[in-house]
């Protein structure tokens, strides 16, 4: 099946073309892509560390602040940094900017200044821009930036160094050396980070190349220094990639004092808590890797990169957490190791006698770093989603559970899928369509013998408030008669090649185009393709799957576009890859806001590559993943890994991509879908079907039971996505993040809670397992979800629970209150105005509990004006009192018709977990609310075995957008 002159993905996507039925499952091969030592950058800067490291004390980094270029004005330190080039002491000057935010985050800016150089002007003959990539900043950041005037300078030594105070309180500072140039970050006069402590700042200036002297007669050439010889082009796999800038890297060593767990740089499938990078026991030996590639059929426990990157680091210790974010949008590598050190002066907390340092290289582009320094995870996340955004508000049918398989084949087949999902009360929302629903790849058409009526099937998709997801990918097929190819190269609005031509590649439809969605009027065309009446098939409850974004170059360099291909403004491909999938992602969401003028609704798009900043996008999924248990195991920490990176809106493949899972591996893995914030099912084109409704009992109904058990927890997650909008916070929380104390979670990754409920969840991840062993992070009570009975915990060890089949490990800890709806439906749409049920786990020691719930209509915008019902909810010994959440401004003076249909929606019934031996024997309670009093039943249900006690308070009757109160006794 595979040929030697083709690479896996070529021979693919041409079987794929040919016989789009048959296409080959093949293990990735590592080979395919690059080592550090295959990456000319990547191996001259960590043979910069190791010469340093070698050297010890006597290296010194040749960088050094001009003392008399530096300034401190307005929340800005300016200087330029000389950095020697030679024995001759010759120098160039980098500008370096040291921002302050009133937000209390700096940002180090490292650029180069242009040089006057006939050879370097000569050298860039070639079409590429002539300055480092300085635009990652216009596609990234959307706030944040506001300068703290305040920010000052402290202590005397100006012709040395510089030292800053900034933040909330002058709590932080920044000791800025000038010779050798390095930073000091410190929290109330401790050093948390710092910057180039090892030397290891490196940025490869321009230079003229020198041409190689001629080879003698009968001679070879002599070969140019080892170090130099990826200076200029550099192959790999049988691609050539010319260099018409030379080198031009950046590399710095970031150190994280105190710090023993760094977590964040997705995506890779590895611990959320980042290993070691430089050999030894238990550690890779390869930088983790951040290059956005097509890896099929990836490995696991691996740096090697994936589909996305977000190059957002937190380091973590008892009661501090800081963070690093490198906005670079280049190849980016990061070493990871880690000292013990002696003794701590500080006596900080556990984890505190380790030093992780890290050491950051990219190809390309500023060095431009921000630094957060906490102490919590969450103002670290808060401060990172103030600059790159947060989350944006789902479609509420988004959050549901997606069918999807490449490939539906006709419109028949789906209407059958939707019928049978109804017939054995399987819910879903959505049902997705891959790309053999085109007409030949061509994307905005469709297989006219195959769906003959797309308007009808999404019609009757809408008889159930169900959507369809179509594909849209970014290769456009170059052929004959096609409008969209035929625009996009008319208008110029392809990727072009070195030589300023229209780049040609292979993906799905074979030869094709790709959009330059870097050019805001390719954008605008982009636009105009979504148009109800332009992509004819389409309607409302049409949404968008962007796959293939990395880019996916089938016969490109490591299967994607060469770094010499050039972007709108004449950036090279090198400089912005990674930002490459965001921006095609980025049209594609502002196309379905303009499908139809005066249509204000929320988009939906699904995009496999990702950036920093697609959070504000839509959702990502890990990609082609394999129906094997170790698949499952690692999307829980790649999905973790997601949340606390900003973009938690995120999902693996359920059933696996690859292969066919077993009846017990499917179940399990629907059981953690379950709690996946992106919750689809997916499957490869040779796979068997697989649909739930497939699988056959038991196992059709316990998978059932688990789609049902989302659904019912779906006002839960909605509120959790509202929290992720306003604050940054994480869908699914590890340990580290919900209990910064307790050192034994810090590692823990099989494991989260969901949002502020206090639900804990651990699916199981291995075969035949049925127990399992739940780490219980604290001393409080922990129900079991579906029986009450008090789970026997002792904090910071680990309980042992069954766990059988049909049984998903699911706690409730006490001190929380979580919103549910417990009439099971067939989509999320046809609960919408279902009642509530309140579940409130009473505490070990009695007393206070709390909890939320966030509503809005789930598809507009209106909730920005008001439109939307926001409730705290608070258990205090006999009472539960519901309250407009504070923050949440006055209820808008006219309500739209959702928040009036709301009108008609209650609490209806309150389940009181652990509820007080005082309450029994009482039989009602009284409730209050909107002036009136009434009464409502209660059932008292003693503790009994290893059941806690528990009361359920039926017909409350109180409308869920106003306050209330219930009071028992
Ligand atoms: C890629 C996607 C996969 C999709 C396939 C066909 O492999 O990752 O999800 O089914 O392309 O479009």
């Amino acid at each position: 099946m595979r040929s030697s002159t083709l690479t896996w993905a070529s021979s693919l996507c041409l079987l794929s073309a040919l016989t789009p039925l048959i296409s080959p499952v093949v293990a990735v091969k590592e080979n395919d892509f690059k080592k550090c030592d295959q990456s000319g950058f990547c191996k001259r800067n960590r043979a910069y560390a190791d010469n340093a490291h070698a050297n010890g004390a006597l290296w010194t980094s040749p960088y050094n602040i001009l003392p008399e270029s530096a300034s401190l004005k307005d929340g800005q330190f300016q200087a330029v940094i000389l950095k020697t080039i030679n024995k001759q002491g010759e120098t160039v000057r980098l500008p370096i900017t040291v921002s302050f935010t009133e937000a209390g985050v700096a940002r180090v800016t490292v650029d180069e200044e242009r040089r006057q150089n006939k050879d370097i002007e000569l050298r860039h003959n070639s079409a590429a821009r002539k300055e480092r990539y300085n635009e990652a900043e216009q596609l990234v950041i959307v706030g944040g930036l506001t300068l703290d005037k305040t920010a000052k300078a402290v202590g005397d030594d100006s012709s040395t160094s510089t030292t800053v105070q900034y933040g909330p309180d002058g709590q932080f500072e920044a000791y800025i050396q000038y010779s050798p140039f390095s930073v000091e970050f410190k929290r109330d006069g401790a050093t948390e980070i710092k910057f180039n402590d090892r030397g290891l700042l490196n940025m490869e200036h321009w230079r003229p190349k020198v041409e190689a002297p001629a080879a003698k007669e009968g001679e070879e050439a002599p070969a140019p220094p080892a170090e130099e010889s990826t200076w200029w082009d550099e192959t790999f796999g049988g691609n050539t990639d010319t260099k018409p800038r030379g080198p031009e890297s950046v590399g710095l060593d970031i150190s994280f004092v105190g710090y023993d767990h760094v977590y964040g740089i997705p995506s890779h499938a590895g611990p959320l808590s980042l290993k070691e990078t430089r050999g030894g026991d238990g550690s890779y030996t390869e930088p983790y890797r951040m290059y956005n590639l097509d890896v099929f059929e990836y490995i696991l426990d691996s740096p090697m990169t994936l589909y996305g990157s977000i190059p957002f680091m937190q380091a973590h210790r008892q009661d501090s957490t800081v963070g690093v974010f490198w906005l670079n949008a280049a190849e980016t590598w990061v070493d990871i190791t880690k000292e013990k050190i002696r003794s701590n002066p500080m006596a900080l907390g556990a984890g505190a006698e380790t030093d992780t340092k890290t050491h950051w290289i990219s190809e390309s582009g500023l060095l431009d770093v921000f630094v957060f320094l906490g102490p919590t995870t969450q103002d670290v996340l808060k401060k990172y989603s103030e600059l790159t955004g947060y989350t944006a508000m789902p479609q509420e049918s988004a959050i549901g559970y997606h069918q999807c398989r490449w490939n539906y084949v006709s419109d028949d087949d789906v209407k059958d899928v939707d019928r049978k999902m109804d017939k054995f009360g399987i819910p879903y929302d959505v049902i997705w369509l891959d790309i053999e629903y085109t007409d030949g790849k061509k994307y905005f058409t469709w297989d006219a013998d195959k769906f003959v009526d797309p308007s009808g099937m999404g019609e009757r998709l809408d008889e159930h408030g169900r959507k369809l997801v179509v594909i849209i990918d970014p290769h456009i097929k170059n052929t004959d008669n096609y409008e969209v190819v035929s625009q996009l190269k008319s208008k110029e609005f392809g990727i072009k090649n070195k030589d300023g031509g229209l780049f040609d590649g292979w993906c799905w439809p074979g030869s094709s185009h790709w959009i330059d969605a870097f050019n805001p009027k390719a954008v605008d065309w982009w636009k105009t393709l979504f148009k109800y009446d332009t992509f004819k098939g389409t309607a409302e409850n049409t949404f968008i799957w962007n796959d293939m974004n990395e880019p996916s170059v089938f016969n490109g360099p490591e299967t994607t576009m060469p770094k010499d291909n050039l972007h709108h403004g004449g950036w090279e491909h090198r400089d912005v890859h990674n930002l490459n999938g965001m921006t095609f992602h980025n049209a594609t969401h502002l196309a379905l806001m303009s499908r139809k003028s005066g249509e204000l609704r929320r988009p939906f798009v699904l995009t496999r590559s990702f950036f920093a900043g697609s959070q504000r996008l839509g959702a990502m999924w890990t990609g082609d993943n394999q129906a094997s248990w170790d698949h499952l195991a690692a999307s829980i920490p790649m999905l973790l890994s997601q949340g606390i990176a900003g973009f938690p809106f995120a999902g693996a493949d359920v059933g696996g991509f690859f292969g066919n899972p077993d009846k017990e591996l499917q179940t399990r893995w629907f059981q953690a879908g379950a709690f996946y914030p992106f919750f689809r099912g997916h499957a490869h084109i040779d796979a068997r079907r697989r649909e739930p409704y497939l699988a056959g009992e038991p196992y059709t109904t316990i998978i059932t039971s688990a789609l049902r058990l989302r659904y019912s927890l779906l006002p839960a997650y909605y509120t959790a996505f509202h929290q992720a909008h306003v604050s940054g916070e994480p869908i699914i929380k590890p340990l580290y993040y919900t209990h910064p104390n307790a050192e034994g979670g810090f590692a823990i990754d099989d494991q989260f809670f969901i949002g502020d409920t206090g639900l804990l969840a651990k699916p199981v991840l291995t075969e035949g397992q049925t127990t399992i062993d739940m780490f219980i992070p604290d001393h409080e009570v922990y129900y079991d979800y579906f029986d009450y009975s008090v789970v026997p915990t002792q904090a910071g060890k680990r309980t042992h629970m069954p766990a059988p089949l049909d049984t998903i490990p699911l706690l409730m800890r006490g001190g929380h209150i979580f919103p549910r709806r417990d009439q099971p439906r067939r989509s999320s749409q046809l609960m919408k105005y279902d009642d509530y049920t309140l579940v409130v786990a009473v505490p070990r020691t009695g007393g206070r509990a709390e909890g939320s719930l966030y509503v809005d209509d789930g598809d507009s915008y209106d909730y920005e004006q008001g439109q939307f019902i926001h409730q705290a909810f608070v258990l205090d010994g006999d009472t539960i009192k519901s309250t407009r959440a504070s923050g949440s401004g006055e209820p808008p003076k006219k309500a739209g018709a959702w928040l009036k249909a709301m009108a008609d929606v209650h609490v209806d019934k309150i389940v009181v977990v652990g509820a007080p031996t005082s309450w029994a024997g009482q039989t009602e309670v009284t409730v209050t609310s909107e002036g009136q009093t009434w009464t409502a039943p209660l059932d008292y249900t003693p503790a009994s075995g290893g059941r806690a006690a528990f009361a359920v308070v039926r017909h409350v009757n109180a409308r869920v957008g106003s306050d209330w109160q219930v009071t028992v006794a």
